[in-house]
């Protein structure tokens, strides 16, 4: 006998069919609500209301879990790869030797990008953002690959239309490194890996290779395997509505990277070397800033702290804490920020506004420091984040259409004028 919920209304009672998910979480189902009882409901950042049924990602944010299709995200830092992660996250299933390795293959001979596209960094401005240029580049992209535009497009097109991107991120991403320092864009090697390519095309020079430290190309990889999915984030949701009018993959990713980077999202590890910079410009005194975090009337809050769903420890926050470590000591590097990081996580958990707020460290709190570490720029760092994330953009914009869901579209409770007598302009 399926579970029901029932909701008093002008003397009726309504009943909702309760829907129970494979990890027992509850959900009411409102979708017929309106037709019965002409009532929406109204939850501002969708705090309590589910867009989608998933199968991607589940996030536990009592118990601190998070696991891509049913696999820990420990054992898949610990020992996957990025792209077997990708196809894990958009086929569902982690791939046989043969088709993961047919899929490294197709995705390397899409690494490299039209030259034409050069010509949109001309019309950037120096010092412009790394991050609108990457929402641009990618959102061009339906402009050399029309074929993308085809809502109806056969599964070939559309696997073609993923490697695509996925090939063509890191390419993207290095030009707009290349571009901010006036040097020389770095071309993909066809021999090489996808984590090394990028990092080649990055901190390499034409005709002077980089080959990076293993532990380099790990932090990385786990890095990337983190950042690749989490369920309906702000981006992600992003990606689906804007997929959901039928809108091409190039155009509903262009939307995600936009909506990452904002510093409320993934534009927090920018905003958290940024703070940590400050306090220790400002002497270091983690404790100003915490009481400033507190105050209400202070608009400064401590990034790199809290989530919508995480009300225990971010998993991901402690494997990065660990690779952080790990990553600095290898490479013989003392940032001092990472000091004033670890007093502030000691001082904000022990302090009762955080303790009651459940607020701890996200994945943003400590990655901005390895970034930092493996030589990127600070703007840089949310467009590392968008790579890492791809995969599970892709992943959900593909489920959202194969479910073949409707278009998005929020009711709203309107509080504004009611009816009004137009005035004529020589009458007002
Ligand atoms: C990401 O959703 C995802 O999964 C996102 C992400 C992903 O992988 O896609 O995990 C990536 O975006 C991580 C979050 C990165 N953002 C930051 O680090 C920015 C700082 N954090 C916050 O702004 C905040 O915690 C959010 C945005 C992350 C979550 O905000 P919510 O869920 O809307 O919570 P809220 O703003 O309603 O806060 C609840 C209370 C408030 O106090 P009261 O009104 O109850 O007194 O906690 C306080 C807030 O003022 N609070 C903070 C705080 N975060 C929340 N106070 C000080 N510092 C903070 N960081």
């Amino acid at each position: 006998m399926s579970e029901k919920a029932y909701i008093k209304l002008n003397n009726t009672e309504l009943e909702l069919p309760i829907l129970t998910g494979t990890e027992n979480e509850k959900a009411i189902d409102i979708t017929k609500l309106r037709d019965q009882s002409g009532y929406i409901t109204l939850d501002a950042g969708f705090k309590n209301t589910g867009a989608t049924k998933s199968a991607i990602t589940f996030l536990d944010g009592e118990r601190g879990i998070l696991k891509y299709r049913g696999y820990n995200i420990e054992d898949l830092a610990e020992r996957s790869t990025f792209l077997e992660v990708a196809y894990l996250l958009i086929y569902g299933d982690l791939p046989s030797k043969d088709r993961l390795e047919e899929f490294r293959t197709d995705i390397k001979s899409k690494m490299m990008v039209h030259e034409d596209m050069k010509m949109f960094f001309a019309g950037f401005p120096s010092k412009s953002h790394p991050m609108g240029q990457l929402s641009c580049l990618v959102g061009a992209l339906s402009a050399f690959y029309p074929e993308s535009l085809n809502p109806n497009m056969s599964e070939e097109e559309e696997y073609k239309t993923i490697i695509n991107l996925i090939g063509k991120m890191p390419t993207i991403v290095s030009w707009i490194q290349k571009k901010s320092l006036g040097h020389p864009v770095v071309y993909p090697k066809k021999d090489w890996g996808y984590i090394d390519n990028f990092m080649n095309m990055i901190f390499g020079e034409v005709n002077c290779d980089k080959v990076f430290d293993d532990a380099v190309l790990d932090a990385m990889r786990v890095l990337l395997i983190l950042h690749a999915d989490h369920e309906q984030n702000c981006s992600t949701s992003t990606v689906r509505i804007v997929g959901s009018s039928n809108a091409n993959l190039y155009a509903s990713v262009s939307a995600g990277i936009n909506a990452l980077w904002g510093p409320l999202h993934g534009g927090a590890n920018q905003a958290v070397i940024e703070m940590l910079e400050d306090i220790k410009n400002d002497g270091g005194d983690v404790n100003k800033y915490i009481t400033k975090a507190k105050d209400k009337n202070d608009p400064f809050r401590l990034m790199g702290f809290g989530h919508r769903v995480y009300k225990n420890f971010d998993p991901r926050a402690r494997i990065i804490k660990k690779a952080c470590d790990d990553v600095l000591e290898k490479l013989g590097v003392n940032d001092p920020v990472l000091d004033i990081a670890k007093q502030l996580e000691q001082a904000a958990l022990s302090d009762q506004y955080f303790i009651d707020r459940k607020l701890y460290p996200n994945v943003d709190f400590y990655s901005g420091i390895i970034y930092r570490a493996l030589g990127f720029k600070s703007d840089m760092f949310t467009v590392l984040f968008a790579l890492g994330r791809l995969p599970g953009w892709i992943a959900q914009w593909k489920e959202m259409r194969d479910n073949k869901e409707p278009i998005g579209r929020p009711r709203q409770l309107y509080i504004g004028e009611t009816e009004r007598e137009y005035v004529p302009l020589d009458k007002r």
